[in-house]
């Protein structure tokens, strides 16, 4: 039996995301909650012809209450999407006090679920939550994973076009450190199989990766950010962990979570001076159970890259730390 949620089930993610939720045949109940629509989008869903019982719910009559209680995995892609000329910082002053009430409920009627965030600014939003969690006396490192699976989806998909690999997902491009621009490390150096990267090409697809939603966000033209691509990475890791959690063994994803609290993350949050990092976590029935070390092994390029990354991400988790101890 799983129920899951989507916190945000309205929007341009949240739609193709329950879609494919509700298309999962291990999902019993998909309860759908926004602050608009979606009576009409669960009306909608609700006549595919898979298990998952589909209800939707509004703010009004306990809808935050009745479509959190009892849920195992909450997937949150709530908050405003950028528009061409914003960073991902400039979404916090909505999309922080979006999340902090959206976890506040959890830790209210679901401490227990595996928490999937999305919104953006990742690199804020996770530690908001750990905070909320932490205030509420039910924080569990394991449960709490920032969503970056889009940067290793991006990372599969542009390097194949590059060495002529005809099916992207057959390789693994281990993707790490935050969700925004130079915080996104691809290390190319660990892929499996191993590829061949020419080296005049190196640079200018590393940059892709770290602003691969700059050029969605530019080709929509106002229209938002990436949605569809979005949706499947988010269902891409949200049914990894629906399988871990079920017992299936072996499952690896990178995601961004509290290093201190994933056995094996200590050592790298001591190396890297952030508490919160993506790193490849290997997934089981109590979520997070192991933060792989890949950052010892990086080249001395990716180390570089690296740097960059240490100090824009130490900023971004203190901005959210700080929200939530010291409300603005
Ligand atoms: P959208 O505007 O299309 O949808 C957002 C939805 O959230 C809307 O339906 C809105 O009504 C709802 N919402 C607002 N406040 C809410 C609340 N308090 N409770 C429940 N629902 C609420 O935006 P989108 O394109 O779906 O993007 C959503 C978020 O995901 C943005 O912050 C965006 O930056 C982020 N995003 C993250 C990644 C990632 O890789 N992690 C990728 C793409 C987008
Ligand atoms: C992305 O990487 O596509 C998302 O974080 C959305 C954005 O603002 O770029």
């Amino acid at each position: 039996m799983v129920k899951a949620v989507v916190a945000g089930a309205s929007g341009g993610i949240g739609q193709p995301l329950s879609l494919l939720l509700k298309a999962n045949k291990a999902i019993t109940e998909l309860a759908l909650y926004d602050v608009v629509n979606t009576p009409g989008v669960a009306a909608d869903i609700s006549h595919i012809s898979t298990p998952a019982v589909v209800t939707g719910y509004l703010p009004k009559d306990d809808g935050l209450k009745n479509a959190f209680t009892g849920a195992d995995i909450v997937v949150i892609p709530a908050g405003i999407p950028r528009k061409p000329g914003m960073t991902r910082d400039d979404l916090f002053k909505i999309n922080a006090g979006i999340v902090q009430g959206l976890i506040e409920g959890i830790a209210q009627y679901c401490p227990k679920a595996y928490i999937l965030v999305i919104s953006n600014p990742v690199n804020s939003t996770v530690p908001i939550a750990a905070e909320v969690l932490k205030r509420a006396g039910v924080f569990d490192p394991k449960r709490l994973f920032g969503v970056t699976t889009l940067d290793v989806v991006r990372a599969e998909t542009f390097v194949a076009g590059i060495v002529g690999e005809k099916d992207p997902s057959k390789t693994t491009i281990p993707v790490i450190g935050g969700h925004s621009g130079e915080t996104i490390v691809p290390l190319f150096s660990q892929a499996k199989p191993s590829v061949s990267i020419p080296a005049d090409k190196l640079d200018a697809l590393v940059n892709r990766v770290q602003f691969g939603g700059d050029e969605v966000v530019k080709a929509k033209d106002g229209a938002g950010s990436a949605t569809l691509s979005m949706a499947y990475a988010g269902y891409r890791f949200a049914e990894k962990v629906i399988k871990a959690v079920n017992g299936e063994k072996g499952i690896v994803e990178p995601s961004f979570v509290y290093l201190p609290g994933v056995p094996g993350g200590d050592a790298i949050a001591k190396a890297t001076g952030c508490d919160f990092f993506s790193v490849p976590i290997e997934l089981g029935p109590s979520g997070a159970e192991k933060a792989i070390d890949v950052v010892s092994s990086a080249n001395d390029a990716e180390k570089k890259l690296l740097e960059a990354c240490y100090t824009g991400l130490k900023g971004n988790i203190s901005k959210g730390i700080e929200f939530v101890q010291n409300p603005p």
